[in-house]
Formats: structure tokens, C-alpha cells, sequence
């Protein structure tokens, strides 16, 4: 099925070709997962299974530095407003002058009310409330309709055949973060016209592919900076898909868009995530 959906893909005109890589991180794959006879969570080696916790701590400390910066620059400026707007306003009402108080008081609902909205959006980038109440699919949806709403020249195709409870409920935040990921990239970078993402089971496998058909850029290059500290969106991502069990390839070239497939053997996802 998932083939069949690549071949979809590259017939579409304008989304850049699967390229060698997809095929050689799916060979990677299959040769980790397909040769030993053993069924269930697989269980990494010692050394191997440090080295990913430690992926792990490096990845939730940046994340708690980004949210602890946007939580101080969006959340906190709002409520130093809302504070200051309130103190002016009760000198104001001390003075009796209600007609400045009455005025002060609108432009304060209209604050707090942002600062509830940024509250969510802080909320949601946490972990989305959604993915628990009503599952995966439906955040996703959510998150398309945000992102057509934020770039209205950009339009989201996506193609799900899955069925929300074929997919593990520890690989769900997984996959909300990898597509964020994606997209917000592509939001920030591509300039695409189009985006398309498909999430397809078949068997035990579940795949994933993030498309667009945007600027594209040197993947080659972007490793290397990543390997220098720069650009950790990307190397998170490839670190998120890796070490909850996927194989991951990410294929772009300038002008030519950029493509992200993961694959999960879901009978064989390691015992860490
Ligand atoms: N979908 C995309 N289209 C075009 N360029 C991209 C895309 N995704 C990533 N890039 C390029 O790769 C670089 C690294 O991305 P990333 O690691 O997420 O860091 P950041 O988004 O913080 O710059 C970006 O700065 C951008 O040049
Ligand atoms: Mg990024």
C-alpha cells in the first residue's frame, strides 16, 4: 500500500522523486529488524541504549529552553502588561475618572484574552491536550487547518489510511513532533505552494512522508551544520524517528522541494519509548 502511495506521490507533478536514500533507509531498516526471528519490543544494546537516553536528555533540554523562552517573552510580556494596566486603572478608579476606567478596562479584556490564547498555543506546543482527548488524527487535522490558516497561500494535502488505534499511543506524541517539526520548517523555509503528508499502515509497518514542494536546500550541507549545533530542528527530528525505532531519510535539493520518510515496525519498537 505504502508503495503504492510513493508512486501516488511521485506522480505528482511539482513534489520532488523518492530518491535512493528513502530506498537505502529502508534496506537499513529491514536489515536491523528483518533477520532475527524474535517478536516483540526490540531491545537495544547497552552502550547503544545510553547513548540514545542521552539523545533524549539533549533533546528535552532544548526543548525546555525554547518553551522557557517563549513562556518569557510571549505569556510573560502579557501578564507584565495586564499587571501594569491594572494598577493604572485603579488609580484611575480612585480618581473617578470612569470613563478612563471604563476604556482601560476594554483594552484589559482584549490583553488577557491574548494572553489566554498565547497560553494555549504554549499548551498545545507542550503536548496538545487534543492527542489524548480525541487521538492523533484529529490533532493532526487541527494542525493543518492551523497552518493553512496562519499561510493562506499554502495548501496541506494529507493522506491518512490508518486507523487511529493501529497506531501505539507512546508513538503518537512521536509523530505530532516530527510533523511540527516539518512543517513548521516548511512554514519558516520552503516557500511551498503545496504540502502533503500521508501516514499509511500496512502490515505491521507504518510510514510517514512529509513533502513539499518548496525551495528545497543542500541536505548534505544542512548535516554538517546540524553536526556543529546549528539547525537542531532537523536533527532532532532524524533523532526522534530514530530512536523510537524508525527509519528515517530526508531527501531535498535546491529547487527541487523536500521530502521526509519514516518507517516503524510496530511490533518491534524499543522498550525506551
Ligand atoms: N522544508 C524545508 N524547505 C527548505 N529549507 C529547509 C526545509 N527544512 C529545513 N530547511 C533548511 O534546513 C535548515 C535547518 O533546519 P532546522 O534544523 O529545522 O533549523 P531551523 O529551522 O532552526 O533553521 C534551515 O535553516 C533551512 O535552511
Ligand atoms: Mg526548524
Amino acid at each position: 500500500m505504502y508503495s503504492n502511495s510513493v508512486m501516488q506521490v511521485n506522480q505528482v507533478a511539482g513534489l520532488p522523486l523518492l530518491d535512493s536514500n528513502v530506498q537505502k533507509s529502508r534496506m537499513k531498516y529491514s536489515q536491523y529488524s528483518g533477520s532475527e526471528k524474535t517478536t516483540g519490543a526490540w531491545h537495544p544494546p547497552q552502550a547503544r541504549l545510553q547513548r540514545m537516553a542521552s539523545q533524549l536528555l539533549s533533546i528535552q533540554e532544548s526543548e525546555r529552553k525554547r518553551i522557557a523562552k517563549d513562556l518569557h517573552d510571549g505569556l510573560g510580556q502579557s501578564l507584565t502588561l495586564i499587571k501594569m494596566a491594572l494598577a493604572m486603572t485603579a488609580r484611575q478608579l480612585a480618581n473617578g475618572a470612569i470613563a478612563e476606567v471604563s476604556e482601560s478596562l476594554q483594552r484589559l479584556n482584549h490583553k488577557a484574552h491574548e494572553a489566554l490564547e498565547e497560553m494555549r498555543r504554549v499548551s498545545m506546543d507542550l503536548r496538545p491536550p487534543m492527542i489524548d482527548d480525541l487521538g492523533i488524527i484529529a490533532t493532526l487535522s487541527w494542525l493543518f487547518r492551523d497552518l493553512e490558516a496562519t499561510c493562506p497561500s499554502m495548501k496541506v494535502e494529507k493522506d491518512f489510511s490508518v486507523q487511529e488505534s493501529s497506531i501505539p499511543g507512546a508513538l503518537k506524541i512521536t509523530l505530532y513532533r516530527i510533523i511540527q517539526e516539518a512543517t513548521s520548517n516548511i512554514i519558516k523555509h520552503a516557500n511551498a505552494g503545496r504540502v502533503r503528508v500521508n501516514l499509511a499502515s500496512s502490515g505491521n509497518m507504518l510510514h510517514l512522508e512529509v513533502a513539499d514542494n518548496g525551495s528545497g536546500f543542500d541536505s548534505a550541507g544542512a548535516a554538517i551544520r546540524s553536526s556543529s549545533g546549528r539547525g537542531l530542528g532537523l536533527l532532532n527530528m532524524r533523532e526522534r524517528a530514530t530512536l523510537s525505532g524508525g527509519a528515517y531519510a530526508l531527501d531535498s535539493r535546491p529547487g527541487k522541494g523536500t521530502r521526509i520518510c519514516i518507517s516503524w515496525q510496530l511490533d518491534r519498537l524499543p522498550d525506551v519509548l
